[in-house]
């Protein structure tokens, strides 16, 4: 049984603004998406990782991780599902290969996250995705910007990555799911279009997702403390 990270990396970083892909910003000692990368790489239980990416990219090919024996890179897509699709079906592994799919952009992830998705097969064999549950009390807005009510919080989880399913069924799901005109914003919800219920493992709250400016100082800080 083959276990493979595939990372969409192939955003432009739209909303951080940076002038170029977010992923290839500084965070500790190196770029976000060498963090994201080292923590994949060095997990015993993650046997290589695919990356997307941009067509146009000119910066992966100037990481030291780029000629990591465990490295493999394709050409991504207009979308992150299109991306993490061209990742699944650049795969030459014959059968039984599970595929843990986690944004470039969280680059605080930690192992304990891993193993804890890993062992979940046990329990949820279909595939389940590393969440967190809902801590705020969440309200639902009307146009006028007042709010029209609270929304109950009991079973709302946020959800994060990686998440983790079979890759033949992953890869069939978002290709059917985004055919159909599905809005396909992760795995999961490709998974559930097909009918399947992926299970929730309660996730670290420091795996945050680098997406506005005002998250990397948090995801520096998230750096240092776990180098402690
Ligand atoms: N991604 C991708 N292919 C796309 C779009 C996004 O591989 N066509 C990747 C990004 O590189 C990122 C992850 O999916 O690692 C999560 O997406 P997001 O945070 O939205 O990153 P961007 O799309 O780059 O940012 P923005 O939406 O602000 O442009
Ligand atoms: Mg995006």
């Amino acid at each position: 049984q083959h276990t493979l990270a595939i990372v969409p990396a192939a955003g432009i970083g739209a909303r951080m603004g940076a002038g170029f892909p977010k992923q290839y910003l500084q965070l500790g000692d190196q770029t976000i998406i060498g963090q994201t990368l080292d923590r994949l790489l060095s997990h015993p239980g993650i046997d290589a990782v695919v990356i997307a990416l941009h067509p146009d990219d000119v910066w992966f090919s100037k990481l030291p991780q780029s000629t990591h024996s465990k490295i493999r890179t394709v050409i991504g897509g207009k979308e992150r599902a299109d991306s993490v699709l061209a990742a699944l079906d650049s795969l030459t592994e014959s059968q039984d290969v599970w595929a843990l799919v986690h944004d470039a952009a969280r680059p605080c992830l930690h192992h304990d996250d891993i193993d804890r998705l890993l062992a979940s097969r046990e329990t949820f064999p279909q595939g389940a995705i590393l969440a967190m549950p809902v801590r705020d009390t969440m309200k639902r807005a009307q146009a006028n910007g007042e709010i029209e009510q609270t929304v109950c919080r009991d079973n709302l989880w946020h959800a994060l990555t990686p998440q983790m399913f079979p890759a033949k069924a992953l890869a069939d799901n978002i290709r059917n799911a985004t055919a159909a005109g599905a809005v396909v914003t992760d795995e999961a919800s490709a998974m559930e279009w097909a009918g399947v219920h992926p299970g929730l493992v309660s996730g670290r709250a420091d795996n945050i997702k680098v997406t506005h400016p005002d998250d990397l100082p948090l995801a520096e800080l998230f750096i240092q403390a776990q180098s402690q």
